[in-house]
């Protein structure tokens, strides 16, 4: 279909903050929906730092080829001190009115959103797009890249039970999340994990994580897993407490940034490439202001001011399923123990 009603013609993608597997998946969309409907696409490199640089490139059909296979993001990322400045951002909209771009689509966290919110202060139409590993965005119950960096890290948990059980060790594995503990929890859960240490939750060392230690070893379990976000304190730490508490072997697993990387899974591919479609589709139909995302199963768009003011908690639901079936009320029940 061509853009035959639309006032937009040019539209900038960027993607800004923590890069996430299925970012790249996002920017294809936007350059084949822009195609679809006759808009021009170019694509902002480095976030918010290259638009102060007008380090851009126009995306056609062949510049986004291949991309909904690829991990990380081929229009790179960085945050930008400068552009949390109000001259930064008179910048960063003189920069989009020299190059005249009608929209840009920005692909990130609430760092990212920020960014935008203020560039559509200095009259730039802008839509947001959820994608981080965190999946923190308060808006949105799913951002791009979480169950990619959930099937990664879950791996290589599978893969360090192996050697646990093989020298009956305890294990502590620390995955990303420096305010959020999405990731934690659900990597817990799908991992078996014991215990999990998470941002958002006070826990009682040796209630929460020591007592199902000594109850999973009395029922005849000779190996621990122990899962900590990176937000939650050192693993090192929690290692050290445990082994000088109960004198079992501990052995400390920082994932780190390899959490981040990897080819998006089905469901980053197919989110990325539904929200990536929305978000110029709602610039084409003149809005602005808004983020993409995602309701359960649904699609929809919120105001940025009303989506960076909502709060996202740790899944209470969750939290309270793993206690409930792995940890100490679970062991306790085992044992026969009032709970
Ligand atoms: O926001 C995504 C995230 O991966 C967090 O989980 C983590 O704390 C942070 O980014 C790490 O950022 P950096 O790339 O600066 O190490």
């Amino acid at each position: 279909m061509v853009n035959t009603t639309s006032k937009v013609r040019r539209i900038g993608v960027l993607t800004s903050g923590g890069d996430a597997p299925g970012m790249n998946p996002v920017v294809r969309s936007v350059v084949r929906t822009c195609l679809h409907l006759g808009i021009e696409c170019v694509g902002i490199r480095r976030g918010f730092a290259g638009l102060l640089a007008g380090d851009i490139r126009p995306l056609d059909y062949d510049a986004s080829s291949g991309l909904i296979r690829r991990g990380g993001t081929k229009l790179y990322t960085a945050r930008c001190e400068e552009f949390k400045t109000e001259a930064g951002q008179k910048k960063g909209a003189d920069t989009c009115k020299f190059l005249g771009l009608d929209g840009i689509v920005g692909i990130g966290g609430d760092g990212t959103f920020r960014g935008l919110q203020a560039l559509s202060h200095q009259g730039i139409s802008v839509v947001g797009v959820p994608g981080t590993i965190d999946n923190d965005i308060a808006c949105s119950t799913y951002t791009v890249g979480f169950d990619t960096a959930c099937n990664t890290a879950i791996e290589a948990i599978d893969r360090l039970q192996d050697t646990m059980q093989s020298h009956e060790r305890c294990s502590v594995v620390e995955v990303m999340g420096r305010h959020a503990g999405y990731l934690a929890l659900n990597v817990a859960v799908a991992c078996g994990a014991l215990a999990v240490l998470v941002p958002e939750k006070e826990v009682n060392f040796e209630e929460d994580i020591l007592e199902p230690i000594r109850r999973s070893r009395l029922v005849g379990r000779t190996h621990f897993m122990i899962i900590v976000a990176e937000g939650a304190g050192s693993a090192y730490d929690v290692a050290k407490r445990i082994h000088e508490a109960l004198s079992v072997d501990t052995r400390v697993t920082v994932l780190g940034h390899v959490q981040r990387g990897g080819s998006p899974s089905a469901q980053d591919r197919l989110v990325g490439t539904h929200l990536g479609y929305r978000a110029v589709q709602l610039l084409a139909e003149g809005k602005t202001n808004r983020v993409v995302c995602c309701n359960g199963e649904e699609y929809v768009d919120y105001d940025i001011e009303e989506a960076l003011s909502m709060h996202k908690t740790i899944d209470e639901s969750t939290y309270t399923m793993i206690q409930q079936i792995t940890g100490t009320d679970a062991l306790s029940r085992m044992m026969g123990l009032r709970v």
